[in-house]
């Protein structure tokens, strides 16, 4: 693979040894759940182009595709082995493929995508109005971004992990979010909170909240969802 011109190390490291250790193929399970709510709310169409920012191992990407039999899959993640791990799970896929790069500059033609799609990605981004504005250029008129994350201000008992972290994270609100839509060009922004109905088994996702009741609360207020809109022209 080619290395892309500009990409943030710390955040490729990071994601490499993720992906090296196994942590990334645990993802799917926690997250299939409130990533088919958020499939629900994008009323994706069959000629739907997608893009993915921070696909990791690709699973998001792979139904995505299953969705959009006359459009195209694009999963972009800033970590080498992440798509090293995605690609030989699609190769029998042909609307979709993966490519390393970094979200702050996305190799790609302005006004492509119909749809963006960000999972659990959108807090590690050293700069988030960078990525949105690279967002912006690469959806078309009208097209629509949906970011869905954990971690946030809505759902306080993620706090708990911010020490946990060894990279930088940024911790923001639906309102910051509201923000930072509106500065780079977006419009009709919303946001929902999913209820997390994912098993409650895996000890080791849960392995900074011990307390059932914090982990009851974790679970109750879920993931926030927040979507906006590029303009029509
Ligand atoms: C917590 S993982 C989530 C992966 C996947 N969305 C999932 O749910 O399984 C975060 C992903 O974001 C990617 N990522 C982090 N910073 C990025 C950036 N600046 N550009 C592109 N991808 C990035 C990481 O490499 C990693 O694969």
């Amino acid at each position: 693979m080619d290395k892309p011109a500009a990409m943030n190390e710390k955040l490729r490291q990071e994601f490499n040894q993720w992906a090296l250790d196994g942590r990334s193929s645990a993802l799917e399970a926690h997250h299939r759940c409130f990533v088919e709510d958020t499939l629900q709310l994008m009323n994706i169409q069959p000629a739907d182009r997608i893009l993915e920012v921070g696909c990791g191992e690709g699973w998001a990407s792979r139904r995505l595709a299953s969705l959009v039999p006359e459009g195209l899959v694009v999963g972009l993640d800033v970590a080498d082995e992440m798509v090293s791990k995605a690609r030989p799970g699609s190769a029998a896929c042909d609307n979709l493929l993966f490519v390393w790069a970094d979200v702050e500059a996305i190799p790609w033609q302005e006004k492509f995508f119909s749809k963006a799609l960000c999972v659990e990605t959108f807090y590690y981004l050293e700069n988030p109005e960078n990525a949105l504005r690279e967002i912006f250029r690469v959806l078309s008129p009208g097209g629509s971004v949906w970011i869905v994350n954990h971690l946030s201000k809505e759902n306080e008992i993620t706090l708990r992990w911010l020490p946990h972290f060894r990279v930088p994270v940024n911790l923001l609100s639906a309102e910051d979010y509201g923000k930072l839509f509106e500065s780079c060009g977006f419009q009709e922004y919303a946001f929902h909170m999913i209820p997390d109905r994912t098993p409650d088994s895996d000890a080791s996702y849960y392995q900074h909240l011990t307390d059932p009741d914090e982990r009851r609360r974790f679970r109750e207020l879920g993931a926030l969802l927040m979507t906006a809109r590029r303009p029509e022209e």
